[in-house]
Parts: structure tokens; C-alpha cells; sequence
């Protein structure tokens, strides 16, 4: 029997980027409410999955993980499932999982204190939202893992509804917090020694400032402008928001990363059309076209899906050509998996795994290559990078450039470098997914 008091959680977490920055607010708000966090079940009062929905039978995984936790439900542990799956799946958690206490979907962790109580007292809780709600999705205490990279949530929700996404129902609707509190956060943020703020949304380039004061791309700028930030990144922007106002902020403030990521899916006009995604390739590529020309080498990521319903042979060679076109720094590549609500349940799914499979394959080796090429153009460049951390077998730095690419270097003399801190490197080798180099000796 856990003793209460000494109140212990175990958090796992899974899926996005905002999953990982809302589970920093998770642990905040129970570490304020006088939990302790501990690394293993066995250690635990309190067991929470956040979890993820994005595809594959996520549900079903998060079922077949709950079923296996069952045998510490008789040591009086308590269980719990946050995130998109939760918010997907609701109360009929608690039908396929008696043993569970607390569900709650990303909408409602302000609302944790109150939920704990309830289920500390030997209770069931839900914190779901009927994509309705208006409430802000901030809590009033995050504890951060990275301490040189915040995250700060900008925009929560997406009212996009592509036709495969679960995203528009876990997350509810948008809701954009003021650009005042966004700004106010990234300053705590560097008075605490934060350098890069990374800011964060489903679909970041759809935001608007309540109070009305500033756009997406003059939020970035601000950001940018705060004293002692020395990088300023955001994920994930939809095309079909995607302003040139946003390549304009990147070339006029240095301390804007290099680096956009802007998710295609499909090359194909038919299939785009189907997917709901509301930009033509021709659209997609003028955008693409800002980009490229601005006077910074701005690197370009995206995600694609591939063997959506109906795709065709020629289809998928659209997204293959669409590659070489545009030549990707990286690329998210995925099989479609029908995914429950969604618009595209109604078609047939009827492309065999086998082919999903065949499609990915092609794709991941078409753009390898593309990377293999691609990288070269660093060779040779001298470039800033944040330590991140040391490959202790290796004996190598690992650092990150403005283009958010892995750029593994050594030290001269062996010398000690601080994690969060910049250096730069020179690059002299380059293979497909990451730069090697040595640190350049700046006299300063
Ligand atoms: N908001 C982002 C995407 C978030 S989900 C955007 O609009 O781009 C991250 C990626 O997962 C998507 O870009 C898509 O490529 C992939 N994805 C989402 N739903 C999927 C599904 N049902 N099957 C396969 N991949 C999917
Ligand atoms: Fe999903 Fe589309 Fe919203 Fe992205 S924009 S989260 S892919 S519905
Ligand atoms: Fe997954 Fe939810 Fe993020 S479905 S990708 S954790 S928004």
C-alpha cells in the first residue's frame, strides 16, 4: 500500500511534441499539489499514460498496456490515462478498464488538483471536453525537463478536420492564448536562463492573438526580441495559413531559426482534395518558392502519408516527384491508418499493408538520397551550434544547428564544453541524417 505521505507518480508520455510540453505541465501541477516523481511503476501511488491517438490502433495499445498494469491495481495503486487517447475514448475507458481512476483529455489539466482529490479519495474523475470549450489550456505550473529549450503551447486544438486526422476531436477547437502571456512566459523563460523558446501548436500559423495586438509572424519577432533568447523555433505550420509575412520575420530577425516545417501529405491534387487539406500542389510550392528565396539557407521539413484511400500508382509518384522538386532536409513519412471519427473511415481502405508498405519503402529511399545530397552543401561551412549533450563512446559533441540538424563535432584538446551553451563548427563529413565537424576556436 502506497504511503499517502508520501504521494508518488509515474508519468510515460507518448505522441507530439505538445504531448511532451503538456506532460511538463502535468508533472508541475502534481509536484505542486506535493507528489514526487518516480522512474518506475513499482515505485508508484499514481501510474498516468499521456497518451497518443495520432494512428496504428493506438487505443487498442493503450488497452493491451493497461490490461498488463492490472495485477498492481490489488497493491492499491492508482491508474490513470491523460491525452488524446483518453479525450478519444472517454468513459468507455472505464468500462474496458474498471481498474482505472482518472481520465482526462488535455483541456482539463488545470482542472487536476480538484480531479485528485477525487481520485485520491477513492473515486473516479474525467476531465473531457466536448470540443466546446473555451478554457485555457495553461496551467499554473510547468516543471521543464530540457533546461536550455521551452516550450511554450501558443495555440491549442486544430478546426481543420483533414479527413484522416484525430487531432480536431482529442484536442478540441482552437484556441489561441494572447500574444501578452506568450511573451510574458518566454521572458520568465530566459530570466531563468532559457536561450531557445520553441513555440508550439497543431497548426501554429493559424493563431490569433485574443487581444487582437499581434500576428503570428510579429509574435515571433517579439520573441525573438527578448533579451538573452538567441533562438526562436515553432512547429507545426499548416500550408494553407502559411504567410510570407512569416519568411519575412525569419529573414529580418537572425535569432529565427533556419528552419520551417510544412507538412505536404500528399503530391497529389486528387489526393490532397480528398484528404481535406485545403492547398493545391501549385499552392503548396509557391510557398515553398518564398521560402527558398529568401536570402537565408532556410531548410525545409514536412510530413507525408502514403496509400491514403484511393491513392493511385501515378498518385504516389506525384509525392516522388514533388520530392524532387522541392529536396527535403528530412521528411515524417507515414502509412496511412484509418483512425476513429475521422471522414476518411467512410472510404475504403483498401490499399493492401503490402503496398502501404512498398510505397513507404520507395519514399524513405527516394529521400534518403535526396538527404545524402542535400547535406553536402554544408561541407565545408562554419556554422553555430547548441550543445546538447556528448556521445561518451565517441568521444564527439552533439549538437544542434539553426536548421535543426544533428551536428556531431569534436573539441579541441579534449576540452569541456557546458550543455545549452553555442560553439562554432566547422563540417567535414555529411551522411543522410547528420553533419560531423570539429569546433572552430572563435578567440573569444
Ligand atoms: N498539425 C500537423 C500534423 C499533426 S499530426 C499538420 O497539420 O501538419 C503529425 C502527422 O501525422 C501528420 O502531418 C500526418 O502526416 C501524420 N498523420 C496524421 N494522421 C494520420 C493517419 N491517420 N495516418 C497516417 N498518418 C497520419
Ligand atoms: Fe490534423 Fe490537419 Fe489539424 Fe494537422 S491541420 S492537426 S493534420 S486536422
Ligand atoms: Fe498524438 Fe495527440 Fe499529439 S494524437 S500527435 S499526442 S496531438
Amino acid at each position: 500500500m502506497p504511503d499517502t505521505a508520501d504521494k508518488t507518480f509515474y508519468l510515460e508520455t507518448f505522441g507530439c511534441q505538445m504531448n511532451v510540453h503538456d506532460s511538463e505541465k502535468v508533472v508541475g501541477t502534481l509536484m505542486q499539489q506535493g507528489y514526487r516523481q518516480v522512474q518506475t511503476v513499482e515505485e508508484a501511488g499514481l501510474v498516468l499514460y499521456n497518451t497518443c491517438s495520432i494512428r496504428d490502433k493506438a487505443e487498442q495499445k493503450v488497452f493491451n498496456r493497461l490490461s498488463d498494469y492490472k495485477k498492481y491495481k490489488a497493491q492499491g495503486k492508482i491508474f490513470g490515462v491523460l491525452g488524446c487517447v483518453a479525450q478519444q475514448e472517454g468513459k468507455r475507458i472505464f468500462e474496458r478498464a474498471p481498474y482505472v481512476s482518472l481520465v482526462a483529455g488535455s483541456a482539463s489539466y488545470r482542472n487536476l488538483p480538484a480531479m485528485l482529490v477525487q481520485i485520491e479519495a477513492g473515486n473516479r474523475a474525467t476531465g473531457l471536453d466536448d470540443r466546446e470549450t473555451e478554457d485555457c489550456f495553461e496551467t499554473e505550473y510547468t516543471a521543464r525537463t530540457n533546461p536550455h529549450r521551452g516550450y511554450i503551447t501558443i495555440i491549442e486544438g486544430c478546426d481543420k478536420f483533414c479527413a484522416y486526422c484525430v487531432v480536431p476531436f482529442t484536442r478540441g477547437k482552437e484556441r489561441s492564448r494572447t500574444s501578452a502571456s506568450v511573451l510574458a512566459e518566454a521572458r520568465q523563460l530566459s530570466n531563468l536562463g532559457y536561450t531557445e523558446i520553441q513555440l508550439l501548436g497543431q497548426n501554429v500559423n493559424s493563431y490569433r492573438d485574443p487581444d487582437g495586438k499581434r500576428s503570428f509572424a510579429e509574435l515571433l519577432t517579439a520573441v525573438g526580441e527578448i533579451h538573452g533568447i538567441q533562438r526562436v523555433r515553432f512547429t507545426t505550420s499548416h500550408p494553407r495559413d502559411f504567410g510570407r509575412d512569416i519568411v519575412d520575420a525569419i529573414e529580418s530577425s537572425p535569432v529565427l531559426c533556419d528552419h520551417v516545417h510544412l507538412p505536404i501529405q500528399s503530391g497529389s491534387d486528387r489526393v490532397l482534395d480528398a484528404m481535406q487539406r485545403l492547398y493545391t500542389r501549385d499552392e503548396y510550392l509557391e510557398r515553398i518558392s518564398w521560402i527558398q528565396s529568401a536570402k537565408r539557407d532556410i531548410s525545409i521539413t514536412t510530413d507525408l502519408i502514403v496509400g491514403f484511400p484511393g491513392e493511385t500508382e501515378r498518385e504516389f509518384e506525384e509525392t516522388l516527384s514533388l520530392l524532387d522538386l522541392i529536396g527535403y532536409d528530412s521528411a515524417f513519412t507515414f502509412k496511412y491508418s484509418p483512425r476513429p471519427n475521422t471522414p476518411a473511415l467512410r472510404l475504403d481502405d483498401a490499399i493492401p499493408d503490402e503496398e502501404k508498405s512498398r510505397r513507404l519503402a520507395v519514399l524513405n529511399e527516394k529521400q534518403r538520397s535526396i538527404q545524402t545530397h542535400r547535406n553536402k552543401r554544408h561541407l565545408g561551412q562554419s556554422t553555430k551550434v547548441m550543445v546538447e549533450g556528448k556521445n561518451p563512446s565517441r568521444g564527439q559533441w552533439i549538437g544542434r544547428t539553426s536548421q535543426i540538424k544533428v551536428l556531431n563535432f569534436t573539441a579541441p584538446d579534449g576540452a569541456e564544453l557546458k550543455t545549452g551553451s553555442y560553439v562554432d563548427v566547422r563540417v567535414t563529413t555529411s551522411f543522410p541524417n547528420s553533419l560531423v565537424g570539429e569546433m572552430v576556436e572563435t578567440g573569444g
